[in-house]
């Protein structure tokens, strides 16, 4: 009997996996309760000395429970931070290790759905990891492949991300169809031309078929760093014209504004700068609002807010308030349409020109469907963007959240690894 492959797709801002059952059935894991999408993220509760994952994680942290909260550990793989040692509580653990953790949960809760102890895995990647740097994308696929043997798979192989995509895709089309299938998650954009065909669906090598990839390290954290900068941080003074008539020191503000790089925002030395910034502020009012955030480590709550706003402003096309009570009493910033155009054009832009890269490399004059699918691929002007620089191609939604996933297990079944 051939093993189960779990289909593995760790994402940035959420994971996902998936699986071909005996019957050929394939079963996307209800990973989170009944959702398919964990969040990444890992919070080591100081109160109670446990280790909680995925929403449990987020909602201990936004509810102020004691404790650290990691998030965007995709980001770090590649880094040399990996191997360096951050304190989670009374304990001091390698970025490494924290990875290793939070494979082994995705694990036991796969295994639990299934039934069955499961010990193949493909592993999703993105096109770059590290854009314009091959060695530090080599280590981040071999860290993530030693994440997951270090979890307990004994088996794995990888394959990119927009082409798992795109396999899923392929269930649905009824004949040779060329895609360019746009995969924009939490950290990276992905694309691939792809000629997709049912007839060829079981076969492991696709390679033939897959006419050209592009990727950017542009994703839909960046949109929040970005909008956080936009709407946020000022009322913090970021962009402030302080004393001397020169602007505050921003860099307090850019790593408050990066999910992977807001505790930095809170070790003794950056708090020690930031509380001296006071002789840099003409208005002490934000100053303090300042001190106020970093004093009550608000950095992720800040941001967990304006990636809300963002997404409900996406959605809806309304003005979305971003909700900082806990910070100061009536400050609710608004996230506009208009705003979000503004703050986010030139990476859309460079997402837009990654996509058009795509089309251009793969020989082909136009694609006939464009297919979307990765969570921030729902983002309203993103998609105003992409629809204006491919009008032939029908525009196509897909999975937002476990389409990677399910691709990577119909590769995994079809290769056996
Ligand atoms: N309706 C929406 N509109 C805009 N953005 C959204 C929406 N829903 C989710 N997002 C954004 O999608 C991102 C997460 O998408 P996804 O889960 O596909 O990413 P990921 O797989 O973790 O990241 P990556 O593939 O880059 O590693 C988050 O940045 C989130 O804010
Ligand atoms: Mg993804």
């Amino acid at each position: 009997m051939s093993n189960i492959v779990l289909g593995i797709d760790f994402g940035t801002s959420n994971s996902a996996a998936a699986l071909i059952d005996a019957n050929g059935a394939m079963r996307v894991v209800p990973l989170d309760g009944s959702r398919a999408e964990m969040p990444t993220a890992v919070f080591f509760n100081q109160e109670t000395h446990s280790v909680l994952y995925g929403s449990e994680a987020m909602q201990a942290y936004l509810s102020g429970t004691e404790g650290r909260l990691l998030r965007s550990l995709k980001s770090l793989l590649g880094s040399s931070l990996m191997d360096e040692y951050t304190a989670v509580g009374d304990r001091s653990l390698r970025y490494f290790d924290i990875v290793v953790l939070f494979f082994k949960e995705l694990k036991r809760r796969s295994e639990a759905h299934a039934g069955q102890p499961l010990t193949h895995a493909m592993l999703g990647r993105p096109v770059h990891f590290v854009d314009d740097n091959p060695e530090r994308d080599a280590l981040a696929q071999e860290t993530l492949g030693r994440a997951a043997i270090e979890a307990g798979f004994t088996h794995i192989a990888c394959q990119l991300e927009p082409i798992a995509a795109a396999l899923d895709y392929e269930q649905r089309v009824a004949k040779e169809t060329v895609a360019l299938v746009v995969d924009i998650g939490g950290g990276t954009s992905d694309f691939t031309v792809i000629r997709l065909n049912p007839a060829r669906s079981a076969q492991a090598d696709r390679t033939a078929d897959i006419l050209a990839t592009t990727g950017v390290h542009i994703g839909g954290t960046d949109f929040d760093r970005l909008l956080d900068l936009s709407t946020v941080m000022p009322l913090l003074g970021y962009r402030h014209i302080g004393t001397g008539n020169r602007p505050v020191p921003n860099s307090v503000f850019f790593d408050l504004s990066t999910w992977h790089l807001i505790h930095q925002a809170y070790t003794r030395k950056a708090m020690h700068f930031a509380k001296e910034l006071w002789t840099d502020f003409t208005d002490q009012t934000l100053h303090k609002r300042l001190m106020t955030a970093l004093d009550g480590q608000y950095g992720h709550r800040m941001l967990a807010e304006v990636e809300a706003a963002k997404i409900a402003c996406s959605v809806t096309g309304k003005d979305t308030a971003v909700h900082l009570e806990f910070l100061a009493s009536a400050l609710a910033p608004h996230v506009t349409a208009k705003g979000m155009e503004q703050a986010l054009q030139d990476s859309i832009a460079q997402v837009v020109r990654c996509a058009q890269d795509c089309v251009v490399r793969s020989g082909q004059s136009t694609v006939d469907v464009v297919y979307l699918t990765g969570g921030s691929s729902a983002l309203q002007p993103l998609v105003a963007a992409l629809q204006a620089a491919m009008a032939q191609a029908t525009l196509v939604s897909g999975n937002l959240f476990g389409g990677v996933a399910a691709g990577l297990a119909y590769a995994g079944s079809a290769l056996q690894v």
